[in-house]
């Protein structure tokens, strides 16, 4: 049987996915069917400019349902599936591990083993060009030392949260279904992400959001763990580019060349708050959004540094970075300010619960 010129998409209403699926929109001709369960990090409303687009359609299903899996694909025969579902913060996984293993781990089974038996009843030519790619993280590899090298393709395994652990299991289940099945499978690993469409439980638009309401931002421990920023259109450009050229059974890793410590993240995101939106009335905190900047509690093992070594897909399939960390954040900013409907639609009840169980037990250091 052919497959058609669709892709199949898993979690694209969350940050990544949706920035995807509307790029893939705009850069190709081909559809997207989007599966998402409609976790509280899946927002439909990050897809409300395409809704009528009739090269998109929306499924909400659960990644781990057998027969939901099968049934979607037998039905659309799409010629790539592009696996973004995943639960994505460490912090809720260190509170609730247990989605982590469901969703991460054993939805993801579900795929590949789903896709190998979709992939059977391909004709030849649509069998050879069929891609798997997983969308994993650079958590998998662990945490650095001050010198040491970046992570490459090669570095060991060494996850240390559970949301770690479980993305680690799923790229080693990918990794299998390609060795032993012959599954087409690609998969990426790329460092932290940030843009418009973010939940505001993660760094940068929780501080946005706190910084201008006047809200203490929580900087865990002291401020000086590293993160290697990338600038969300970025990774998607590079998924599209492994998903045309990237070699089946292969691992690619991107980054953004952009190392900072969350101390001097959440400095510039309070000066360009401050830019954006003067302070008025100076106050007890006088004019600088730095002074609400509150050391809290560190998480619990948390991995000190990550840098990513992205020298591989440059090399091999031509893509790097264009976006410097200054201009994303700026643009960045500047989207969640001008977006304060979406902002209201997302902090609901639940959001408004975790950010209670997170943060009031953290004590000020
Ligand atoms: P996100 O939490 O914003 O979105 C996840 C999406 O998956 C949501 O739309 C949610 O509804 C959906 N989902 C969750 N469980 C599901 C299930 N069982 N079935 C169907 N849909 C389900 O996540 P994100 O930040 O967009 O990350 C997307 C992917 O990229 C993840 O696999 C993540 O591990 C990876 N990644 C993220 C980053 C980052 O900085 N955010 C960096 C590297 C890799
Ligand atoms: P986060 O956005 O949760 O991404 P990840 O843990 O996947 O890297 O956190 C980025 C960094 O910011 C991480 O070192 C933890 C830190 N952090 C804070 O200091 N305060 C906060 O309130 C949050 C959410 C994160």
């Amino acid at each position: 049987m052919p497959a058609r010129d669709t892709i199949l998409v898993t979690g694209g209403a969350g940050f990544i996915g949706s920035n995807f699926i509307l790029q893939w929109l705009e850069a190709t001709g081909s559809s997207v069917i989007n599966l998402d369960a409609l976790t509280y990090a899946g927002n439909p409303a990050n897809l409300a400019s395409v809704e009528g687009n009739r090269r998109y359609s929306f499924h909400r299903g659960d990644i781990c349902h057998p027969d939901l899996v099968q049934n979607l694909l037998h039905t659309e025969r799409p010629r790539a599936i592009v696996h973004f579902a995943a639960e994505s913060h460490v912090d809720r996984s260190i509170a609730s591990p247990e989605a982590f293993v469901r969703t991460n781990v054993n939805g993801t089974f579900n795929l590949v083993e789903q896709a190998r038996k979709y992939c059977s009843t391909l004709n030849e030519a649509d069998r050879s060009s069929f891609r798997f790619l997983h969308v994993s993280t650079d958590e998998v590899y662990g945490t650095l030392g001050p010198d040491d090298p970046a992570f490459s393709e090669t570095s060991p395994y060494a996850p240390n949260s559970p949301y770690a652990a479980s993305k680690a299991g799923a790229d080693h289940l990918v990794r299998a279904y390609h060795h032993t099945f012959g599954l087409p499978v690609l998969t990426t690993n790329c460092s932290n992400n940030y843009g418009p469409y973010q939940f505001p439980e993660k760094l940068i638009p929780l501080m946005v959001l706190n910084a201008l309401e006047g809200k203490p931002l929580p900087v865990y421990g002291d401020g000086k763990n590293v993160r290697d920023w990338l600038f969300v259109e970025e990774h998607c450009s590079a998924i599209r580019t492994v998903l045309e050229r990237g070699r089946p059974g292969e691992t690619y890793n991107i980054g953004g060349n952009s190392e900072k410590a969350n101390i001097d993240v959440v400095n510039t995101i309070c000066d360009l708050v401050d830019e954006m939106r003067p302070v008025t009335d100076s106050g007890r905190d006088g004019n600088s959004r730095r002074n609400l900047i509150t050391y809290v509690e560190d998480r619990p093992g948390h991995d000190r540094r990550y840098a990513i070594d992205a020298r591989k897909i440059s090399r091999e399939l031509g893509w790097q970075p264009s976006v410097d960390f200054e201009g994303g954040l700026r643009k960045t900013v500047r989207w969640y300010l001008d977006n304060s409907a979406w902002i209201d639609g997302v902090r609901t009840g639940a959001y408004r619960d975790w950010i209670m169980k997170n943060y009031a037990e953290r004590t000020e250091i």
